[in-house]
Formats: structure tokens, C-alpha cells, sequence
């Protein structure tokens, strides 16, 4: 794990996306004894030990204390308040950690403010198919970060799927539009195929099936070929045939620009809300 080998990660929030980022870690090979997670809920932390096999506490401060790099896994209301509690313990060197936030809607400069200065910071936009370790994270660095640091970053990100460095904090929306909502946006599609299959006859479980993995196969083929989307659509669409009998009527319903208008909707709502 190019730089988080024996590095410690501590995170403040026991939850969804927290379990998702530290079994991606494990899955990657980062030593048990290296992840600390702290959560308030004892339920939680319980089931995050038998799960993950990590170890827990119910003190932030705790797992801060040793961390190299510690991940705010909190809801974005509670970062403040949990940084703001940190910064109140003397004894705590909030210097020495990378911080890596991924909170929605939370400036790094809003986090900056409760840390030294100095501090290096990094602000990231995940989604939830990271909990399958096929995420799609966008990042941003405050400029006190080091090459180790990104690469460290890198490394966690890339451990549940991929993961982009954004030039400018400003791109985090547009982020945020795209691949944060995008998830639902494509539930919504393969919702709607299996529905259309149904109507074609189909039972519902094998037309689930299908555009699940059609939707899965298609995002792998672009990937993983290189090749521009138009490009390989072109290759499955043939002269008077089936697919662009299909593909007419995604035209005439306006497929196209209800996406271009959801990422667009969801980008301004992004940034109002932050
Ligand atoms: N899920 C996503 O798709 C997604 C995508 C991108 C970014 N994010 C961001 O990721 C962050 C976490 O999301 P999530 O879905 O993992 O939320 P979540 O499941 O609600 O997890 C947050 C956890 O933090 C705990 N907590 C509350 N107050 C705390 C405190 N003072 N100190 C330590 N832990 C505390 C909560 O415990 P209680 O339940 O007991 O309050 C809860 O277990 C959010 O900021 C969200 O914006 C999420």
C-alpha cells in the first residue's frame, strides 16, 4: 500500500461509508492492528470488531492520539463538534495527522480552522458503491500535503474502487453531482430496464439480473477498453437493427438531456447546501 505501509489510520465514525473505506483497507492488505475506529455507539463498535476484526473505542481522542492519518467519517454537522472536542485536549498534537474528511458540503477551510496551521489536509467526495469496493472518489489537498500524503491518500481511496485528485476544491460539486448522486440516478435506469423487461415478458428476477449486469458489463467495457463510449455504442448498433430502434426512442424521450439536467440540478444543490 504504496504510503500507508505501517502507517496507522484511525477513524472518527463507525459507520456505513467508515466500514466500507476500512474493509477496502484490509482487503488490501493493511494489517488488523493498523485500523482504529472510534463511534459513540456500542451496538456498533461491537459488530465493527466482530466484523472487521479492528479494534474500537469511544473516544476520538484515543484513536487520534497515534494515527498518521485519521478519516472524519462523521454526518457533516457533527465534524465541527468533533474537531472542535479534539482541539480541547492539550495533550493531542493534531499536526501530526493526515486529516482526510468526507464529509459532504465541508470546506477544507472549515477544517482547517479547528486544526494548527499547517495541517494537512485532504477534503473527499466517495459513493456508496465503495462498499463493494467499486467507488468512484473524487479528492482535493489543502497545499501543506506531501507526495507521501497523496500517495497515501491514493491508497485509501483506491482500495474501494478508483479514485481522481481534483485541481481545485471548486470541482468537488460537480463531483458531487455526478458520481456522488450518480448512483441513484443509475438505480433509477436499471430499475427502469428490469420494468420494461417485465413488460416484454421477462420474469422479474432474470430482468433484474440483466440490467444490473448489462449496466455493470457496459461501465467494465468502458474501462477497461479505453475506448470512448460513442465508439463501442456504435459497434452494437447495425444498420436497421434492434439497437438503434432502441436507441431513437432514448432520443426522442430525452435521455441525454434529463442527465445532463440531474448533474447539473444536483451540482447547484451542492454547492447551495455547502
Ligand atoms: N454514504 C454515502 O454515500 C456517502 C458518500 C459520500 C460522502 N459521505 C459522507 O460520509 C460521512 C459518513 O456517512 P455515512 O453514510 O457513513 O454516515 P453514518 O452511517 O451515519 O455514520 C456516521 C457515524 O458517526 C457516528 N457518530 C456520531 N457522532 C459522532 C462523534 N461525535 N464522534 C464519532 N462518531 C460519531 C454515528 O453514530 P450514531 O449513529 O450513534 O450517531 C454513525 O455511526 C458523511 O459526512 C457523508 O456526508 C457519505
Amino acid at each position: 500500500m504504496d504510503g500507508l505501509s505501517e502507517k496507522t489510520v484511525a477513524f472518527i465514525g463507525g459507520g456505513a461509508m467508515a466500514r466500507a473505506l476500512a474493509s477496502g483497507l484490509l482487503s488490501a492488505g493493511v494489517a488488523k492492528e493498523n485500523i482504529l475506529l472510534s463511534e459513540p455507539n456500542e451496538a456498533c463498535r461491537k459488530q465493527l470488531e466482530q466484523d472487521l476484526g479492528v479494534e474500537t473505542s469511544a473516544r476520538n481522542a484515543q484513536v487520534v492520539q497515534n494515527a498518521d492519518m485519521v478519516v472524519l467519517a462523521v454526518k457533516p454537522a457533527i465534524v465541527g463538534v468533533a474537531l472542535k472536542e479534539l482541539a480541547n485536549q492539550p495533550d493531542l498534537d493534531l499536526s501530526r495527522p493526515l486529516w482526510v474528511s468526507i464529509a459532504a458540503g465541508v470546506s477544507i477551510s472549515s477544517i482547517e480552522s479547528h486544526l494548527p496551521k499547517g495541517a494537512r489536509v485532504v477534503r473527499a467526495m466517495p459513493n456508496t458503491p465503495a462498499q463493494v469496493h467499486a467507488g468512484a472518489t473524487t479528492w482535493v489537498a489543502n497545499s501543506k500535503i506531501s507526495q507521501g500524503d497523496r500517495a497515501a491518500t491514493s491508497s485509501l481511496f483506491g482500495a474501494v474502487g478508483t479514485s481522481w485528485e481534483a485541481p481545485q476544491e471548486g470541482l468537488i460539486d460537480a463531483a458531487t453531482g455526478l458520481a456522488g448522486s450518480g448512483p441513484a440516478y443509475v438505480f433509477v435506469i436499471i430499475e427502469a430496464l428490469s420494468d420494461a423487461g417485465v413488460r416484454a415478458g421477462l420474469p422479474r428476477e432474470a430482468a433484474t439480473q440483466l440490467a444490473a449486469q448489462t449496466v455493470y458489463g457496459a461501465g467494465k467495457l468502458v474501462i477497461e477498453s479505453g475506448k470512448h463510449p460513442g465508439v463501442l455504442k456504435d459497434q452494437v448498433t447495425s444498420p436497421g437493427g434492434t439497437t438503434i430502434a432502441g436507441l431513437e426512442k432514448l432520443e426522442s424521450g430525452g435521455l441525454r438531456a434529463a442527465l445532463h439536467d440531474a448533474v447539473d440540478a444536483a451540482t447547484r444543490r451542492s454547492k447551495e447546501l455547502g
